[in-house]
This record gives structure tokens, sequence and C-alpha cells, in this order.
């Protein structure tokens, strides 16, 4: 049925109309189905109106002026667009939106808006089509409705909703509000557990220390426990965070006594993890940590806090699995630890026809912020996801660096942090392999960062650890920028850059490459 003021149209006109409904066009809109709404509408100087599905399908016919063209559909779609297009014809009009026009666009959050103008033979002399997008109306000035990217906007435009909308979700969830406890940490600990909790997303609303353990059930004494509850109820605390690891039990007996989640170090760095990584590989990484490192909390039989667990620590890919029956949760170690196999074989048999190319390999590694990704990008300059967030870099990328005997490549790692838990450098032993096969490594140390000789301790450190300390290596200093006199006092086998500014990246280059001149160490 015709919607609208059919009054005083024929009868073979409205059945023309009604013929079009169901129809699908394959274009924003075909110029069979245009060309009878033109015709019908220049022969009454009225406005005709058509919604078409996404897929091109036509809905409705409406005939008249209308105070809303969109014909009442409105999006319920979590502020993404209606899934429904409008198309309507301006008899001897301009292809232009009136105010109107405009509003209703707003209101029916429609997928597009499109005007036909039409002179009194119905020939159409102008389109326009509006998109509503987050920032504003965008229009497309047209001669038909042919152009694929007609289509193709209304999808762009959409997707900019759907980000816009998953933004300011996370922006608007309320951060979980964390008090931070260590036991015998030093000041830089906590700073340093103050920064991974904010990068987990949480708020801190309070701190507590002691200077050694008192309690081997709880870590802490009966008369720090009730402190901490005191301050929980005073800050409305969601949330405890040990810079210690706490054993299985511990954790358990602390949530009980606490009534909020109490999570680890560990769990926190393992969370941001989780976050962050990206490929297939990284992901299996952090489930294999998550679950090996939860395991014994798992199997010690859980906290009265488990129903209600989620957020901070709880995230992730293993996330579902830490809820699953606990028995089973060894056998899909045993089953991520063999997909992981799999992947890493086919992570060596690339490596090693990379190795047939004989290009010399090239490693950055470092404390998380040192600024590695940001000097991947000046060395290469490619466009590596750089953040002022620890951890940004969780997959290993790889990039080549230069032409011919010149040529050599670059590998950006994960940022090293201290009190890494073993059970994250064994999950990620085969990422940390690019380092320990690198014929030269870049240990990348941030020159503004007062607290850069013990991060460089734990860099040597987790280096040992993985089997990379004899590798060749040279010291970078970098955020030369922002020092007053960064050259002043450095040891001589290192060069000093800043990757912000590109200064003496040159000079990193030449020295890269008469380190690795004459091709790989072991090749
Ligand atoms: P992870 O991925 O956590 O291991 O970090 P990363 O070592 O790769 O550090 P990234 O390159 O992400 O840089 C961390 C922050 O330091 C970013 O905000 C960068 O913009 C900043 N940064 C890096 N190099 C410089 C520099 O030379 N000068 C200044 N001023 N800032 C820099």
């Amino acid at each position: 049925m015709i919607r609208g003021n059919v009054s005083g149209i024929r009868k073979i006109h409205l059945a023309e109309l009604e013929s079009l409904v169901g129809k699908r066009s394959a274009a924003f809109c075909d110029p069979e189905i245009l060309s009878v709404v033109c015709r019908v509408s220049a022969a009454y100087r009225r406005e005709i109106m058509l919604n078409l599905s996404r897929g091109g399908e036509v809905l409705d016919v409406t005939v008249g002026s209308f105070e809303c063209v969109s014909g009442g559909r409105k999006s319920d779609r979590d502020g993404r667009l209606s899934g429904v297009r409008n198309l309507h014809t301006h008899p001897l009009g301009i292809a232009e939106l009136s105010e109107t026009d405009e509003s209703c666009l707003r209101e029916t959050r429609a997928d597009a808006l499109a005007i036909a103008a039409i002179d009194e033979s119905g020939n159409v002399t102008g389109c326009v089509t509006a998109y509503l997008a987050p920032d504003g109306i965008e229009k497309r000035y047209t001669t038909d409705f042919c152009d694929p990217e007609l289509t193709q906007k209304v999808l762009l435009t959409d997707g900019l909703w759907k980000r816009a909308r998953a933004a300011s979700r996370r922006s608007d969830a309320p951060k979980e509000r964390a008090i931070l406890v260590g036991v015998g940490a030093s000041d830089s600990d906590m700073r340093e557990l103050a920064e991974l909790a904010r990068t987990a997303g949480a708020e801190i609303v309070g701190t507590a220390t002691q200077s050694k353990a008192q309690s081997a059930a709880t870590l802490i004494g009966s008369g720090k426990v009730e402190e901490l509850d005191r301050l929980i109820q005073l800050k409305r605390a969601d949330l405890v965070i040990f810079d210690n690891e706490l054993g299985g039990g511990q954790a358990v007996r602390l949530e009980n006594a606490l009534g909020v989640k109490v999570l680890d170090r560990s769990n926190l760095i393992l969370d941001i993890f989780a976050a962050r990584a990206k490929s297939r590989e990284g992901k299996l990484q952090v489930e294999l940590a998550q679950l090996k490192y939860n395991l014994p909390r798992l199997l010690g039989g859980g906290s009265a806090l488990d129903k209600q667990r989620g957020g901070i620590g709880m995230r992730g890919p293993g996330e579902k699995k830490l809820e699953t029956d606990r028995r089973r949760i060894r056998d899909e170690i045993a089953k991520l630890e063999r997909e992981l196999a799999k992947l890493t074989k086919e992570r060596n048999l690339r490596r090693e026809k990379r190795e047939k190319g004989a290009l010399p390999q090239v490693a950055l590694v470092g404390y998380t912020n040192a600024g590695k990704s940001t000097l991947m990008r000046a060395l290469s300059k490619s466009d590596v996801y750089v953040a002022d967030q620890l951890f940004a870099t969780l997959d290993p990328v790889t990039r080549r660096v230069g032409e011919g005997e010149d040529a050599f490549l670059l590998t950006d790692t994960v940022g090293f942090v201290s009190k890494l838990p073993h059970e994250f450098v064994d999950a990620f032993a085969s990422t940390l392999e690019e380092a320990r096969l690198a014929d030269l490594l870049l240990v990348v140390l941030d020159l503004a960062d007062p607290e850069r000789e013990e991060k460089r301790r734990v860099v040597e450190e987790t280096l040992a650890r993985i089997g990379a300390d004899r590798n060749p290596r040279l010291v970078v200093y970098n955020k030369a920028d922002l020092v007053v006199d960064p050259y002043f006092g450095r040891e001589p086998d290192s060069v000093t850059v800043s990757a912000a500014t590109g200064e003496r990246i040159d000079v990193l280059l030449a020295e890269i490459r008469s380190r690795v001149k004459g091709g790989r160490r072991n090749g």
C-alpha cells in the first residue's frame, strides 16, 4: 500500500509505485526505480519518498509533502545508523537539503538521505546524498545515484559511529578504584606498580606499605589487614593490588577477609598484556601465561568473590576459561601449548627463510616505554604503533631497513619490566627468541628516566634469562631532546639519539651498519 497523500493519483500510477516495493536495487538507487518515482512525482508535482534497506530492497513508498521525510523509521541500533536509506524527490526544486531534511536525518539516523531534483518532465536535474557522521552531516553532489561510493559511504559512516560508541563507552566505564599494597617495596617499585595499575585502567585511591612479611597466610599481618579493610571502606575501593607475588592461598584468604578482588603485580602485567595482544601467537601466549599463573589459585578452591569476578586481572583471551571447570584447565594448557608449538614452528620456518636471505638481524630491546617502537619507526620510517603506555608493543614486528648491501632486518620486541613472572618469560620465549638470535642487540635506555640504571639492570637480567646476554650489543641512549646535556659522560660504546626528533638517527644507522657488515653472525 502506498502511504501519504494519494488523493487524485491515478490507479495506474499507484500500481506502478506499488510494484516498486520489494524490488532490489543494486546501486544506491537503480535508474529504473528512480525513473518511475521521478515521472509520477513530476506528473502530480508532489514529492515521493522511498525507504530502502541497506541491502537495497525498497521497503515502502510515500507520496506527499512530508513533515518528516523519514516516514517515522527511527534507529534503535544503539547509536548506529538505522540501516534504512531514504530518497525523495524535489519536483521543480533544487538538489539541496532543507533544514527539515537535516533535522529528520539527525532524528532518524537514516543510513543516508538522498534528494533528486527533477524538472517538469521528470528528468533528474541534480542529486545530493547526505550522511550523518559523528562530527556532522556530509554531502555528496552527483548526477545520478549509481556511483558505488554512495553505498560504500554508508558503511564507512556507520563504522565511524561504531568506533565513536565504543570509545565513549570505554571512557564512560567507571574506573576500578584500586589500593596499592607493597611489602618491603621501594618507592620506585610502588611508582612502577602505580603506572602499571593506571595502564590497566585503574584509579589509584590509596596506598599501604609494610616493611616485611608478617604472615604466611596473608603476607601482611592481621593489624594491616584490618587497616586495609578500613581504607577500602573509606575510599570505596573495588580492588587491592599487591606489588608482591601472592601464593594462591594467600590471595584467596585476603579476598575473603577484605571482600574485594585482590591481585598481584603479575596478574596486573598479564592483564595489560591480555588487552594489548594482537596476533594469534601473542594472544595464545598471554592466554597460556594467564592460565598457568592462575592455576594454583583456581585449584585452591577459589574465593567467595569468584562469582562476581571481572574487570582488571580477569580480562583477555583466557577470561572465559578462568571461569570454567577447573579440572579442564590442565587439558586446556596442554592444548594451548600444542597450538603455540605449531605457531612457533611456523615462525621458525619464516625465520629460516629470512636467514637464507642472509640479512643481518638487529633487535631492539629495552625496558617498557624506553622508546623502542619510536626508534624502530625513525630507523625504518615505518608506521609502528607507538603509545605512551607501558607495553604498547607485544607482538614482535620485523622490518627491513635499507637496500642492497646495507640492508638489515630490524625487530621490535616486547618491553621488559622488573619482576616479570616466570610464566610470562616462558610463554613469550618464542617471541623473545628474536632477540636471542639477533646479530646485534640495540639496548635502548631512556635518558630522561631517573631510574634508568636500575631498569638497565632489569634489561640485563632479562637478556640473561632468555640466553641473549652474549649477543653483540650497542647501547642507545634515547630521548636526548629531554635532557640538558645529553652527550656528557656517555660510555664510548654507545650512541645518543632522539627517536622523536630524529636527532643523530643517521649516526646510529651508520654505527649499526658498520657493526653488522659481513652478514649473519651464525649464518
Ligand atoms: P613498549 O611497547 O612498552 O615496550 O614501549 P617502547 O619502548 O616501544 O616505547 P614507545 O616507542 O612506545 O615510546 C614510549 C613513549 O616515549 C612515547 O610517548 C614516545 O612518543 C616517547 N618517546 C620515544 N622516543 C622519544 C624521544 O626521543 N623523545 C621524546 N621526548 N619522547 C620519546
